[in-house]
């Protein structure tokens, strides 16, 4: 019988501290620490709902093993934007790519992560990087347009920073 270990998350800028046996999921410990922005689906890395950026990468939550996610920075989709909503988020509202809403951290996370690769991505680019995101809602139209608006955003804001 496993037992429990207690470990160190950083999560969204604050430190939880949890005690997990070594089979609990990064998923499942996010979950019970409150983190339910971080959505349960099939639990075998096939429809992104868990996504959360480790060390900035879009990762399954439910494919890692909480322990090996000691130390490193984890941030789920709530803790994308800082004292306002991050471009995504409101690019997301904006162009009506939330309908049941469920999908919608994982997209996040992973529209997040191509971004940081590929600041103006091409369709084909977000087909490829976003197929590991379920969605049954939206038909990604308006995901898609979605990401193209907080990229234009996020550009402008980096033009205006320089
Ligand atoms: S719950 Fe992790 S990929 Fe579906
Ligand atoms: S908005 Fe419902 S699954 Fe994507």
């Amino acid at each position: 019988m496993a037992s429990d270990r207690a470990i160190t998350l950083r999560v969204n800028g604050r430190s939880i501290t949890t005690a997990v046996p070594a089979h609990r999921t990064l998923l499942e410990a996010l979950r019970d620490a409150g983190f339910v922005d971080v959505k349960r689906g099939c639990e075998k890395g096939d429809c992104g709902a868990c996504a959360v950026l480790i060390d900035g990468v879009a990762i399954d939550a439910c494919l890692t093993l909480a322990w090996t996610a000691e130390g490193r920075t984890i941030v789920t989709a709530a803790g994308l934007g800082k004292d306002e909503l991050h471009p995504l988020q409101t690019s997301f509202i904006e162009k009506g790519a939330i309908q049941c809403g469920y999908c919608t951290p994982g997209l996040l996370i992973a529209a997040h992560s191509l971004l940081a690769m590929s600041p103006d991505p091409s369709e084909d680019e977000m087909r490829f990087e976003l197929s590991g995101n379920l969605c049954r809602c939206t038909g990604y139209s308006k995901v898609f347009e979605a990401v193209k608006d907080a990229a234009t955003k996020m550009a402008a804001r980096e033009a205006h920073h320089d």
